[in-house]
């Protein structure tokens, strides 16, 4: 792991991924946490955004505030489980134009399988953030990157919230200019690949689809 590595430690993080990692936690509680960890981890994604001043009045005097450039930005959820997380990344950027990327794990070779893809007619002037609750063995995020890549695309982040160290390493060898942002880094994957000890499948929890 290097400086592209942003693991957000905040006690308000941590106490929510680990009532999300709870096997006992609802289906509407589930959701909910996802959303908010969404918007705690956007607030650290998006500490470079750039500013400039302008000038307003307070009830006092005039003064040159800070806001923000304006920069174009977009928010690309890896689907299903990603949908998860866009709420709490637009409660952040209001402004921000949505991307969806279909793409799901084959359960054999757990290569990621492509089925959907609607970009914003401008992406490639975008700054892109990619957000998917789980990065397991980097397959899905690696090749979301690509196709992000693939339409231009030059400034590119991955938000995540739950990290195998295995994932992190398939990105930082294939993708060594994005920068990763993760609610937690865990010990590894099992044989069917999923993070441990993780909380399960996102999609599931998220859409209480087992
Ligand atoms: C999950 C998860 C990621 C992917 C991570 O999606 O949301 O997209 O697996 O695994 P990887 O790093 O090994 O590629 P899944 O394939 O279960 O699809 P879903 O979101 O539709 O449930
Ligand atoms: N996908 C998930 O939803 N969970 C994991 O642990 C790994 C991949």
């Amino acid at each position: 792991m290097n400086e592209k590595v942003h693991v957000v430690n905040h006690p308000l993080l941590s106490h929510k991924l680990t009532i999300l990692r709870d096997k006992n936690t609802s289906t509407k509680d589930f959701r909910e946490l996802v959303s908010e960890i969404g918007m705690l981890l956007t607030y650290e994604a998006t500490r470079d955004l750039p500013l400039t001043t302008k000038e307003i009045e307070t009830p006092i005097c005039k003064m040159e505030a800070p806001t923000l450039k304006g920069k174009k930005f977009a928010v690309v959820p890896i689907l299903r489980a990603g949908l998860g997380l866009v709420d709490g990344v637009l409660r952040m950027v209001p402004s921000a134009r949505v991307g969806h990327l279909g793409m799901y794990r084959n359960e054999e070779t757990m290569e990621p399988v492509q089925y959907f893809c609607k970009m914003p007619r401008d992406v490639a002037e975008r700054d892109v953030l990619i957000v998917d609750p789980m990065l397991a063995t980097g397959g899905s995020a690696s090749a979301a990157i690509d196709i992000m890549k693939g339409y231009g695309c030059q400034n590119i982040k991955l938000m995540v919230l739950v990290a195998a160290p295995q994932g992190i390493e398939v990105i930082q060898s294939k993708h060594p200019d994005v920068d990763i942002y993760c609610g937690a880094v865990d010990e590894g994957l099992n044989e069917a690949s999923y993070i441990v000890p993780g909380l399960g499948d996102a999609g599931d929890r998220i859409f209480g689809t087992k």
